[in-house]
Order: C-alpha cells, then sequence, then structure tokens
C-alpha cells in the first residue's frame, strides 16, 4: 500500500492535529492518531473519527485541546473509561491513554493499568487497525507500525496484533468485526484468525445484541453482503446470532425432485438488490423475504414442492425475530413486514394478462414502497435459464408501466377514500359502528375494482345506493 508522505501529512494537516501536537508537547506526553483514522488514510476512504491515544493521561491531552481550540469545541470526560471526546465543527476526537491489560490467575476481570504506545497497540483487534502516526512536532506524520500492518493491508489481510485467542478473548465482538472487516473492505481472514474465529465463537454470548446487529448492519451494507454472511457461515457464529437464516440451507430431494438452496437464493438476492440499492431495510427485507420457507415447506406428489403462504407467516415471524436480535421494533420493521409479505405480488401479476383492478390493488397495498418492491422482486428473480430470467424481467417491465398508467389515472397510491367515516356517520346518523365500516370498504372495493372513479361525487352516489339496499335512511338527505 504506497502512499506519499506528503499525502500522509495532508490527512493531518487539519488546525485541530497541530493544536493536540502543541498541547502533547507543552504537557511531555507522546501522542498518536491511531485507528480506523490511519488505516482509512492507506485505503482512501473517507473518515471523520479520530481516535487519539496519549502516553499519559488522555483526558489531560483532550482538556488541554479543548482550551486551545475555544469557543465551539465541546468537551466531555468519561472518567471512569478515562476516555475523553472533543467535538469541534464536523470533526469527532476521541482520547484515550495507552494501556496495559494484564490478567491475574484467580480473576477474569482484568487489571488495566498506563502502558506504553506498543502496549496499547497490542491490545487492538486488528493489525490494520493498529497503525500508529505521531503528532509530536519532531515526530509529527512518522508511522508506528510494530507488526507489519501495511504489509496486511497489501495482501488484503484481516490479522490479530497477537495470539488471536488471546485477541478474542478480550473482546469476543471482534470476531464479528473480523468479517464485517472482510466484508466491508473485501479483505480476508488470516486462516489463524480465521481459525480462532471457530474456536471461540461460543464466546459471542456475552456480547450484548445491540452491539452484534450494529456490526450486521454493517455487512448488510457493505458492497456484496453475501462475502460476510458466508464468512458467517463457515466459521459457525451465524447459527449462533441468526438461526432463522441458518434454517434456509440444504436442498431435499424426494421422488427425484429437489427444490433451491434457499440461504445461497437469499443471498443471490441480497447481492443482486445491494447493486441497485443503499437502503438499509430494503436489504434487510431480501434476508427476510422467504425466512419462512423452512416453516411452510411440503411436498406434494402432484405439484412437487411447495412454500404456501411463505410470504405472510414470513411477515408474522419479523416482530419475533426483531425483537429478539434488538433490530427496531418500529416503522422500519413494519416495513420490512410489508416487503415480505407483498414479494411475491408483482410476480403474479407479470404471469398472465393483468387486470387493472390488480394493479390498482398492488399501488394501494405498497403505496409509496412501490419501487422498493419492485427492485426487491426484480432481485429475486435468480433463475439459471436465460429464456426464463429475460421473460420474467421483459414482464415486469410491463408492470412498471401498468403501474405509471394507472397511477396517473386513478391516483390510488395514497389512496384516502372520498368520502370520510364522518360523513357517512353524519348523513345517516350513526354512531361509530359496523355498518359505518362496511359502507366505507364497500366504497373502497368499487374504486379499486374500477367499478366507479376515485372521486366525490360518484363515491357519495355509490354510499347512498348502497346504503339503501342495507336499509339506511339518510338523516339529512
Ligand atoms: N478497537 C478494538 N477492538 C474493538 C473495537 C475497536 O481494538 N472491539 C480499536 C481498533 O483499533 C479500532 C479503534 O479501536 O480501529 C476504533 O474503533 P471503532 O471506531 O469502533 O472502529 P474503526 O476501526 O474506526 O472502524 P469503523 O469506524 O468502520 O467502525
Amino acid at each position: 500500500m504506497y502512499i506519499e508522505q506528503e499525502d500522509i501529512l495532508k490527512h493531518i494537516s487539519a488546525k485541530p492535529f497541530h493544536l493536540i501536537s502543541e498541547a502533547a508537547d507543552e504537557l511531555g506526553v507522546e501522542a498518536y492518531v491511531i485507528g480506523g483514522y490511519v488505516r482509512d488514510i492507506f485505503l482512501h476512504r473517507p473518515s471523520k473519527d479520530i481516535d487519539v491515544v496519549a502516553v499519559g493521561s488522555g483526558i489531560e491531552l483532550a482538556k488541554a485541546v479543548a482550551k486551545k481550540l475555544g469557543r465551539g469545541a465541546y468537551l466531555s470526560v468519561f472518567k471512569n473509561f478515562g476516555t475523553a471526546q472533543v467535538k469541534a465543527g464536523d470533526l469527532e476526537l476521541e482520547f484515550v491513554g495507552a494501556r496495559k491489560e494484564s490478567y491475574t490467575h484467580d480473576s477474569r476481570k482484568p487489571v488495566v493499568e498506563d502502558g506504553t504506545l506498543e502496549d496499547d497497540q497490542n491490545r487492538r483487534d486488528f493489525t490494520i487497525n493498529a497503525l500508529a502516526l505521531c503528532l509530536n512536532k519532531d515526530r509529527y506524520g512518522e508511522l508506528v507500525d510494530p507488526f507489519d500492518g501495511l504489509t496486511d493491508m497489501d495482501n488484503w489481510l484481516i490479522r490479530t496484533p497477537l495470539d488471536p485467542d488471546i485477541t478474542f478473548s478480550d473482546d469476543p465482538l471482534r470476531m464479528m468485526r473480523a468479517v464485517r472487516f472482510a466484508s466491508q473492505l473485501g479483505f480476508f481472514i488470516d486462516p489463524d484468525t480465521f481459525d480462532a474465529i471457530e474456536r471461540n465463537k461460543e464466546r459471542i454470548s456475552i456480547i450484548s445484541k445491540e452491539r452484534i446487529v450494529d456490526e450486521l448492519n454493517k455487512i448488510v451494507l457493505s458492497p456484496k453482503p453475501s462475502v460476510g454472511f458466508d464468512l458467517l457461515d463457515r466459521c459457525g457464529l451465524l447459527p449462533l446470532i441468526f438461526p432463522e437464516l441458518c434454517a434456509l440451507k440444504g436442498v431435499e430431494t424426494k421422488e427425484g425432485i429437489g427444490h433451491k438452496d434457499n440461504f445461497a437464493h437469499t443471498l443471490m438476492v441480497l447481492d443482486r438488490l445491494s447493486r441497485t440499492t443503499d437502503n438499509l431495510w430494503l436489504r434487510w427485507s431480501a434476508l427476510f423475504h422467504d425466512i419462512a420457507k423452512p416453516a411452510t415447506k411440503r411436498f406434494d406428489p402432484r405439484l412437487g414442492w411447495t412454500f404456501h403462504n411463505h410470504n405472510f407467516i414470513g411477515e408474522k415471524m419479523i416482530p419475533g425475530i426483531f425483537r429478539k436480535m434488538k433490530l427496531p421494533m418500529n416503522e422500519k420493521m413494519k416495513y420490512v413486514q410489508k416487503m415480505v409479505s407483498l414479494h411475491m405480488r408483482p410476480i403474479a401479476l407479470s404471469d398472465d394478462e393483468v387486470t387493472d383492478s390488480a394493479i390498482r390493488r398492488l399501488l394501494f397495498d405498497a403505496g409509496d414502497d412501490i419501487e422498493d418492491l419492485m427492485k426487491l422482486c426484480e432481485a429475486d428473480i435468480t433463475s439459471k435459464n436465460p429464456e426464463k430470467v429475460r421473460r420474467f424481467l421483459n414482464n415486469f417491465q410491463k408492470v412498471r408501466s401498468k403501474l405509471a398508467d394507472i397511477e396517473e389515472k386513478d391516483r390510488v397510491r395514497n389512496f384516502q377514500p372520498p368520502v370520510t367515516g364522518e360523513e357517512i356517520m353524519e348523513t345517516f346518523g350513526l354512531p361509530p359502528s359496523q355498518p359505518v365500516g362496511v359502507l366505507k370498504e364497500a366504497i373502497k372495493n368499487a374504486i379499486l375494482d374500477g367499478v366507479i372513479p376515485n372521486e366525490y361525487e360518484a363515491a357519495r352516489a355509490f354510499m347512498l345506493q348502497r346504503a339503501e339496499k342495507m336499509g339506511l335512511k339518510p338523516a339529512r338527505p
């Protein structure tokens, strides 16, 4: 990974770096930028969070830097952790003192003591994250790389600085981080490091679900997420953190008929979708779209393998899985549920002659998420038969253009009933009751089925007619 010294200096040329330099020299401590910020200089990736390690007190250095930055700088001190944060504009500086950890025989709790820069680098997760750039004036911009992180960067390798069993037992989340960096950066996990993940995987149980899901989100958002999920599967972490996805694995054959491997299919859909969207929740929808296939799988001697209603059962499984994995139980989850429940609809529409009414109903059910749904469905076509793929994609084009025509004509995408419940109650002198709901539903169906246009006058006339049949008389004509 070759980079000119001049380029390195450019990345530490902003005023706060020089102020850290001055403050460190005045306090007589060594100060280094370390971790992700330095790694990303070499990878030519943009990076905002800056970690600074002081060989001495990180908190004292942070205080001095905040003072020099003056107004507009905000200091927060976390005494218990021995860290401090300074925010200035869109820069976020994290300060920590160099530390070493030692373990006593009779306690699993580490004793944290002040240490040297090398002690601190030893305790970091991966060699590419242990690179440090000195900020003291006489060594400004000098790279300290005791584990040859630059060579690992050249070889696209994720490797722990120490024996991986030690690094992972210090913080088992690092096993997830190894996979995440491999997926995010397109790196490989060093074989010894990978073997240690397999050996230590059970230790992931002591890590909070929130931290695990943070890493999963980064894997989902990586350029080719299947890289991360394949690695999670191969090292044995996947069944521990997302067993429902694992359950999609495998192919069963009966009477000479097999079904596709739904795990491989799901990852292919996710990769294909990732080429067209950065929407985290749409990508999660791909992971969940066939989640109920194992639960709904049946063998029918006439039809072969069936997965009836896997979309609806999948929709119902989602809250339980979201709760367990600490994914958000809010409108994001509802969106994923909606995508999963609707993911069969466009393909059904493209099968044969499509009625306007079916298109209107799809628009009504998908609302503003119709474009996302179409993307998911297009990504779902993973057949190896090019003729079949061509036919489906062609039909999808037709569905898209029909969707556009109908929306232009009928505007049902964000359907608001032209006659409201209040108006129905007022017209017939009714309290909130079942007949009001029945009339509302009848008006909606008449519009979606194209019996009447989506307009007030037509809807009111339809309501009066239908109410008469139900024996209702207007309180005010
Ligand atoms: N680190 C570590 N072990 C962890 C988390 C972090 O050793 N479990 C160290 C690494 O040196 C890492 C640095 O702390 O580079 C900063 O961590 P963090 O901000 O979480 O990650 P970055 O490496 O900066 O990467 P990203 O911003 O992509 O998460």
